[in-house]
């Protein structure tokens, strides 16, 4: 297989590992490049259901490499419970996990100060984070005041967790003063933070542990990837989350802190342009969203929007947070959403998943453009306010009403299926690779791809 990056075409949550998963079949190294464990990537391979935050999905292959790239934000607690997880259920990380000395770590203060931040911001201002300390942790790489795990090695480490647990105690008394909705505790996984102050001794002790344990992981990933590539194996970048959250790209400010889009992908690995030969984007069959923030076609979200057609979606596509377990809210496909992450992506292939979820809806709409303040526009506006304004402009097609997840091959779909299917890669270019009809493994059609 070329060089590939794989990357979420709408607001996470595509279906990214599992078709990660299929891929890696004919990869030799995946490598994980930006987010960190607000990702929840399913995998369902023999029988066993697994959900990955950190590790990339390709670890349940045997003998393949898998790289936390650089531009991913760790946090070391998650990790360690994620290996731990592996191992109790029979595969073994180390000897082929290997994470970059140049990687962030995400450290409880950061999930601390997540979830103060997010306490802090006014109603209509909330972002619905997932709480996993992503945007402090990407705020300190930029500040340039973040431990990266190379620090990890260094005999400095602890002395380093000290004084940034005390800077991180500084902004948490200035955001206890700002606090609207939450105690006076702050809880993270582990560890209760009484009166929002951090206990600089037990957070050292925390991290005195964790180093330990992850030491053995921890190498330059640089050289392991171009040495790779001159041998002529071929590499796998999974992206997490996806377009419309990028920081960039998304819908500002409700996204997430880093670059899912397929250019995050260099920058997050140390491998350069000129060595990816294939993008191939992730789009579900109707659309998602978790968390707040602007979502054109959204038709059901279990609070104040009760559509009918989309709380079927949300109930066969099984749309709770694979780690979070938060509904999510859900609409017809957006095919302005899916152009413009062709465009930003270079998308060559789509795959595209749980078309088996669209198989009892007698009419099926599709987003085709968008009116904006009266005027129909067929771009994605680049400001959150004005997406929030837009209505969609729907075609309807007609449903195949039948079951698509027992076929064997994309020849044998139902003619208003494959009508359905031809319509959506029309519509977002690119060409289809990949059509998943369930989420096992063996439930996928391989195409062009
Ligand atoms: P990711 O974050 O992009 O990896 O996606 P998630 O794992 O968070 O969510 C995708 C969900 O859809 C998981 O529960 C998968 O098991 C499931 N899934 C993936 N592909 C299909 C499919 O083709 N059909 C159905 N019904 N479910 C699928
Ligand atoms: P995968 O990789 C769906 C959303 C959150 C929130 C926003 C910012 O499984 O597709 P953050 O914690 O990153 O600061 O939250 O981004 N979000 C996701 N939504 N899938 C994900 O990951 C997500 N990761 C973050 O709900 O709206
Ligand atoms: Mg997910």
């Amino acid at each position: 297989m070329p060089n590939t990056v794989l990357v979420g075409a709408q607001w996470g949550d595509e279906g990214k590992g599992k078709v990660i998963d299929v891929l890696t079949a004919q990869a030799d190294i995946v490598v994980r490049y930006q987010g960190g464990s607000n990702a929840g990537h399913t995998v369902i391979a023999e029988g066993k259901k697994r959900v990955l935050r950190l590790i990339p999905s390709g670890i349940l292959h045997e003998g393949k490499t898998c790289v936390i790239g650089n531009g991913v934000v760790m946090n070391p607690l998650d990790l360690i419970e994620e290996i731990e997880a592996m191992r109790a259920s029979g595969v073994e990380p180390k000897g082929r996990l290997f994470i970059s000395t140049r990687t962030q770590m995400v450290m409880l203060y950061h999930r601390a100060l997540d979830k103060a931040e997010e306490a802090a911001r006014p109603a209509g201002k909330k972002i619905g984070t997932t709480g996993r300390g992503i945007g402090p942790a990407y705020a300190a790489k930029v500040s340039r005041t973040g431990l990266r795990c190379g620090d990890m090695l260094s005999d400095r480490f602890l002395d380093l967790v000290r004084e940034q647990v005390e800077e991180a105690n500084a902004k948490l008394r200035m955001l206890k003063q700002e606090r609207r909705d939450e105690g006076s505790d702050i809880e993270v996984p582990g560890c209760v933070i009484r009166d929002y102050q951090l206990d600089a001794d037990e957070i050292v002790g925390i991290y005195a542990v964790v180093k330990e344990k992850l030491a053995p992981y921890i190498i330059d990933t640089v050289p392991l990837l171009h040495r790779a590539k001159a041998e002529g194996k071929s590499i796998l970048m999974e992206g997490a989350q996806g377009t419309m959250l990028d920081i960039d790209f998304g819908t500002y400010p409700f996204v997430t802190s880093s670059n899912p889009t397929s250019g995050g992908a260099c920058i997050g690995t140390g491998l350069s342009p000129r060595d990816i030969d294939c993008v191939v984007g992730v789009v579900k069959a109707y659309t998602t969203r978790v968390g707040e923030g602007p979502f054109p076609t959204e038709l059901y979200n279990a609070v104040d929007l009760q559509d009918a057609d989309g709380k079927t979606m949300a109930e066969r596509g099984n749309e709770f947070g694979a780690v979070t377990k938060r509904p999510r809210r859900t609409g017809w496909y957006d095919a302005v959403v899916a152009r413009y992450a062709q465009q930003v992506n270079g998308i060559d292939y789509w795959a595209l998943t749980k078309l088996d979820v669209m198989d009892v809806f007698p009419k099926i709409k599709i987003c085709v453009a968008y009116e904006l303040d009266g005027r129909r526009i067929d771009y994605m506006p680049s400001s959150a306010d004005e997406l929030a304004r837009v209505k969609p402009v729907y075609e309807e097609m007609d449903g195949w009403m039948c079951e698509t997840s027992n076929i064997t091959r994309f020849e044998d779909l139902p003619p208003k299926a494959r009508a359905y299917v031809d319509r959506l890669i029309e519509l977002s270019g690119g060409k289809l690779g990949i059509l998943s009809i369930g989420p096992a493994r063996e439930s996928t059609l391989r195409i062009g791809l």
